[in-house]
């Protein structure tokens, strides 16, 4: 009975393994596979990077379309084992998604989804290192090509995806606008828990107010994540919002992949900036 037993528990370890495809982790072992099984996590237009020398460009302002309607509803908060992500269940539905243009941007792009970065420490967390400095936590707001129909197909253009990024500094207050998310997250400690929020609230309602997004820094990227498709305008913005510790910690009692382990680190090494270029917004009037 014991070796029956033991036999169902193999088959149970392997087809769990099977089934999550190729398992990656955030470990500095693990990262350095990533390129094994997903090539284009070798490749030289990679994410994230560390910013620091910048070329200066007068850009007229982004557009920020329908940031200030509530998104359209329901809205989805997902713990996928690597992070927490936060989506509209039904897009297409909706004219009123929100959306990037403008700038320096040559077409328009659909909102998708956003997720954070966080550390198990107040100095670890973003991805981006922005002047040497490290913040605690950062948040994606990944937008679609609207030329291309699916994700899929838009990870396979240069041109196929924008994520804006902002930082969060500490501070001893919690953040009141990110309460909208960080209230649901115990219902989604459990790696691959889905809950669907009964409210909506505006994506303007979690970013800095628009004189606060002036500046940013630009440059073409990847993914952070697997596969590390080579398909995304970077706009990082430079001012950081406030985060409180309390609600940190709310982000590192969630539970990754592996129930076992607590869900902390989960950001990529910055990798070679080569003969890319960032430029850095200077206002245009
Ligand atoms: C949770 O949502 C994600 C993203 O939409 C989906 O891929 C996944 O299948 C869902 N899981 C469950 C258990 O409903
Ligand atoms: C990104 O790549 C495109 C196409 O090569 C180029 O036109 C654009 O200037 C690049 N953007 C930045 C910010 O370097
Ligand atoms: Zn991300």
């Amino acid at each position: 009975m014991g070796s029956t037993y033991m036999q169902f528990a193999i088959i149970i370890l392997l087809t769990g393994q099977l089934t999550h495809g190729h398992h990656w982790g955030y470990s500095k072992e693990e990262q350095a596979k990533w390129k094994e099984h997903f090539k284009s996590c070798g490749g030289h237009r990679q994410s994230p990077i560390s910013i620091n020398e910048a070329i200066g460009r007068k850009v007229r302002a982004l557009k920020l379309g329908n940031y200030n309607d509530p998104l359209p509803g329901p809205l989805m908060l997902h713990n996928n084992g690597h992070t927490v992500a936060l989506e509209i269940a039904h897009p297409q539905r909706s004219q009123s998604v929100p959306y990037v243009a403008n700038g320096l941007l040559t077409k328009r792009y659909q909102f998708e989804s956003l997720h954070f970065h966080w550390g198990e420490k107040n100095d670890l967390g973003a991805e981006h290192i922005l002047r040497g400095k490290r913040y605690p936590m950062e948040m994606h707001m990944v937008h679609r090509n609207k030329n291309y129909p699916t994700m899929e197909e838009a990870m396979k253009h240069a041109d196929g995806l924008t994520v804006l990024a902002f930082f969060y500094k500490l501070d001893e207050n919690d953040n009141k606008q990110l309460d909208q998310l960080v209230k649901h997250l115990p219902r989604v400690y459990a790696p691959h828990a889905n809950i669907t929020l009964t409210e909506t609230f505006a994506l303007a309602s979690l970013i800095p107010s628009s004189e606060k997004r002036r500046s940013y820094f630009m440059y073409n990227g990847s993914l952070t994540t697997p596969p590390c498709s080579e398909a995304v305008t970077w706009i990082v913005y430079s001012n950081p919002m406030p985060v409180s510790e309390v609600q940190l910690n709310k982000f590192r009692s969630m539970f990754g992949h592996d129930s076992h382990t607590k869900l902390i680190n989960n950001f990529r090494y910055v990798q070679d900036i080569g003969s890319r270029e960032v430029i850095a917004r200077i206002p245009r009037l």
